[in-house]
């Protein structure tokens, strides 16, 4: 009996080791989707690009085609005694997520809405982390909120030579850790930890944090 549920439990995780591995459309990022997105869903919506992308007219100040409604609050930022390093409002890397993970802006509030629509609303909410005008809910765990002062600090200019032996010098190269992480190659940003296309690590992880690994790519511990 024992060997058969052994036999069992490596089949489930081959299953959903494979559904993992696939793109955004296999994610909770796809909001087209009741299956994938159970808690965030809307009906009537079709792509899944276009929560965030689109083709044309994109918004230019955030970059990537940027399709999502953006109208940034002030952000209550992190702070310690034992911060050395210069905290400021979030940058690109960051207001792309909070765009939708700070609760404020619908998640299908769209600049360009797909047909001749323009901005506009994209489908219609469901699901539990959803409220009826289609953002996050306070309750859902995806919520962020606008006080981000109990969250990884984000707006961070890196720089090592602050504390001394706590970091990971930069390298100077775009492929290289700590580099590699960083927005725009200076900022500790959501995206340096991050990728909201892939959950093969869970959490949209960039890479697998076991042994906290994601975390030694900067800090020295
Ligand atoms: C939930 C939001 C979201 C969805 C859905 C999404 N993306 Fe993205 N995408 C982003 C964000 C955020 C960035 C910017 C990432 C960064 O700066 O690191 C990005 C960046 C990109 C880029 C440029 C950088 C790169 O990674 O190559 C491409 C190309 C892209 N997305 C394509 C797509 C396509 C195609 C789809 C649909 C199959 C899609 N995305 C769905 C959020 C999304
Ligand atoms: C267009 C809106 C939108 C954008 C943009 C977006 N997200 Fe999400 N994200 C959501 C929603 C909605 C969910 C699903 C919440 C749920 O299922 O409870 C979600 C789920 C997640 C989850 C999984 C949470 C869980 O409970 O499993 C993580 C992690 C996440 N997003 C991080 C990010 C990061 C980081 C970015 C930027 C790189 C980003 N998201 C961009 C709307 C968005
Ligand atoms: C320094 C790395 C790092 C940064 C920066 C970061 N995250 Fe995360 N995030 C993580 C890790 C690691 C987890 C997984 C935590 C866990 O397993 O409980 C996570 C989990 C999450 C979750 C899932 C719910 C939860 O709280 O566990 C969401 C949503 C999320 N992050 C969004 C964001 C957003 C939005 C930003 C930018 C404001 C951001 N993250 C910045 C590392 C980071
Ligand atoms: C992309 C680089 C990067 C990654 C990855 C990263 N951090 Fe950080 N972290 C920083 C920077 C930079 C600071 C600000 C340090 C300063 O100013 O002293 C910081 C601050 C912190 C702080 C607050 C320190 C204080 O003095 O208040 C903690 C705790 C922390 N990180 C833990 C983690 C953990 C845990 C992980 C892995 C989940 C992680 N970090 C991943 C760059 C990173």
């Amino acid at each position: 009996m024992k060997r058969y549920l052994w036999r069992i439990s490596a089949i489930v995780i081959l299953i959903t080791g494979t559904i993992a591995l696939a793109g955004v459309r296999e994610t909770k990022h796809n909001f087209t989707s009741a299956t994938y997105s159970p808690n965030a869903y809307f009906t009537g919506a079709r792509q899944v690009c276009v929560f965030c992308h689109t083709a044309h007219n994109g918004d230019q100040a955030t970059g990537a085609l940027w399709n999502h409604e953006t109208n940034p609050p002030l952000y209550t930022t992190y702070s310690s005694n034992t911060i050395d390093m210069t905290i400021s409002q979030p940058h690109e890397g960051s207001l792309v997520c909070l765009s939708c993970h700070d609760g404020t802006l619908a998640v299908n509030s769209l600049n360009n809405v797909p047909g001749p629509g323009g901005a506009g609303t994209y489908g219609d909410p469901g699901g539990a982390a959803l409220d009826g005008s289609g953002k996050l809910t306070a309750s859902s765990s995806a919520f962020i909120g606008t006080d981000l002062s109990n969250d990884h600090p984000v707006g961070i200019t890196y720089d090592a030579s602050k504390d001394p032996g706590a970091f990971q010098p930069k390298t100077g190269v775009s492929t290289s850790y700590p580099d590699k992480l960083l927005d725009d190659g200076i900022y500790v940003e959501c995206n340096s930890c991050h990728n909201p296309h892939d959950n093969t690590y869970s959490n949209f992880l960039i890479e697998s944090n076991a042994n906290s690994d994601l975390c030694m790519r900067c800090h020295i511990k």
